[in-house]
């Protein structure tokens, strides 16, 4: 990509102007025209309202392959275990499962939490701003969705509220979700993975769900053995404008890993 290409990109994601690489693949140096950045309460990605207004599902009686099974599955029998599974209660309220997508032989796999009105309307994760916002990241580090990138969520299905608002997925929705996700990595093999958010991040690396995200980004993790890299939800970003410039900073993190593998 140009080093023009890029900075239109960066510019997309709010954090323009671009960075001159030295002698480094990426980028390591603060922009001029970022500083002095405002103080910014690390917050929570979710609100005390909205984690208050977490539920939890009652789960259907399991008819779903066991994990063991799950684990021996090819792409086409794991999106069609995926697309009949009533393994918790999310199943009751969606309209569409949501596998993931992109390159299946991809290098780079960018994890969320799980699906949201949009995605749970098409099928597709990351469709809504969130979802742009996310394909300009995608682009800043020179790959697209189904180009090297693969997305996919830690749940299948849309978790809601008694609202019928997005929420995370609890414990046990996670649980129940985790082996096709397992799967989809081992079948992917990437180089790098990308937790996007709390839930992603928490989810892969099993951490008490108080730890903030801000104490987990800056290290490259591991998650069965492959680079494990933690930045913010792209939903987070769009709420937190200046949490972009650290988002940046967590892929230049995450490009060093890949090309160092
Ligand atoms: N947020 C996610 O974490 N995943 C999606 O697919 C959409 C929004």
């Amino acid at each position: 990509m140009t080093l023009e290409r890029r900075a239109v990109f960066l510019d997309e994601m709010g954090i323009g102007p671009l960075w001159q690489r030295r002698d480094m693949p990426v980028a390591t140096e603060t922009p001029a025209a970022l500083e002095p950045m405002p103080a910014v309460a690390l917050a929570e990605e979710r609100t005390v309202a909205e984690q208050a207004s977490v539920i939890a599902a009652v789960p259907r009686a399991p008819e779903a392959p066991p994990s063991s099974a799950v684990a021996g599955m090819n792409w086409m029998q794991l999106k069609e275990s995926v697309a009949g599974c009533v393994k918790c209660g999310l199943c009751n309220g969606r309209t569409k499962t949501v596998f993931g997508v992109g390159d299946e032989k991809a290098k780079w796999l960018f994890i969320g939490e799980g699906p949201g009105r949009n995605e749970d309307q098409t099928g597709e994760p990351f469709v809504g701003p969130a979802g742009k916002l996310l394909d300009n990241m995608l682009r800043a580090i020179g790959v697209k969705r189904g180009e090297n990138a693969y997305i996919a969520n830690i749940v299948k299905c849309r978790p809601t509220d008694g609202n019928g608002r997005d929420r995370p997925p609890t414990q046990e929705e996670t649980a129940a979700c985790m082996p096709y996700l397992e799967r989809q990595i081992a079948l992917i093999q990437p180089t790098v993975l990308v937790a996007l958010g709390k839930t992603a991040a928490l989810s892969l690396l099993g951490l008490d769900p108080e730890t903030p995200v801000s104490k987990l980004r800056g290290t490259v993790h591991r998650y069965a053995g492959l680079p494990l890299v933690v930045t913010y939800h792209p939903a987070y970003l769009l709420r937190s404008l200046p949490e972009k410039r650290k988002a940046w900073t967590d892929l230049c993190l995450a490009m060093t890993t890949y090309a160092n593998a």
